[in-house]
């Protein structure tokens, strides 16, 4: 690819009561968001063309609705899966399976959701997501935190079990370009 250009769907309504998983809305914030990625999206790609991939949850379908580039929703895109936890809180998890809040911190990686997905599951996901992603031209990829920082950890050459703790914050354009010696990166944060 020329560049990818990686995108967190702008705040969800889940997102505003902490709860993870499910299939929300965007917030007030979010749709903001949505709005502005058009004119951020342009400024940073120009006039090439782009294709935008977002996975099949309303929250990303949403951000990407104003940009006027063609688009396809993979499913490989979706959230890490929760399982028994989903739609919960962080506290609620501590609260109704706290051997399994603790497993989690202990080993984020290889932890799975009763149910659900590790972050070692959802790298295997995304192998032939990586592969197509390889074979294309421009593309900017709305999707999810956790699916972000797999694909994040992959094209920085990071270590797939460090891919639970790179940064993806919301509202922030992430530009990589892949060169001879690594990948470049821009962020660039929307102003909401
Ligand atoms: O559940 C998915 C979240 O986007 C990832 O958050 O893996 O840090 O709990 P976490």
């Amino acid at each position: 690819p020329r560049a990818i250009w990686l995108s967190r769907h702008g705040e969800s309504m889940f997102n505003l009561s902490g709860q993870i998983g499910g299939d929300s809305d965007l917030s007030p914030r979010g749709r903001m968001y949505a709005e502005q990625l058009p004119e951020l999206v342009r400024q940073s790609v120009g006039d090439a063309p782009l294709t935008v991939w977002t996975s099949t949850l309303k929250r990303t379908q949403q951000t990407a609705s104003k940009l006027p580039y063609p688009k396809l929703a993979w499913k490989a895109l979706d959230e890490l899966d929760s399982g028994v936890c989903d739609g919960m809180t962080y506290e609620e998890i501590e609260e109704q399976y706290p051997e399994d809040f603790k497993a989690r911190d202990d080993n984020k990686y290889e932890y799975r959701y009763p149910g659900g997905e590790s972050y070692r599951d959802l790298v295997i996901r995304l192998e032939p997501i990586i592969m197509q992603l390889e074979r294309q031209e421009n593309i900017l990829i709305v999707t999810h935190q956790a699916v972000l920082r797999c694909i994040y950890a992959y094209f920085m050459n990071v270590s797939q079990d460090q891919s639970p703790w790179m940064e993806v914050p919301l509202h922030t354009l992430i530009k990589l370009t892949p060169r001879a010696y690594g990948t470049e990166v821009t962020r660039i944060k929307a102003n909401i």
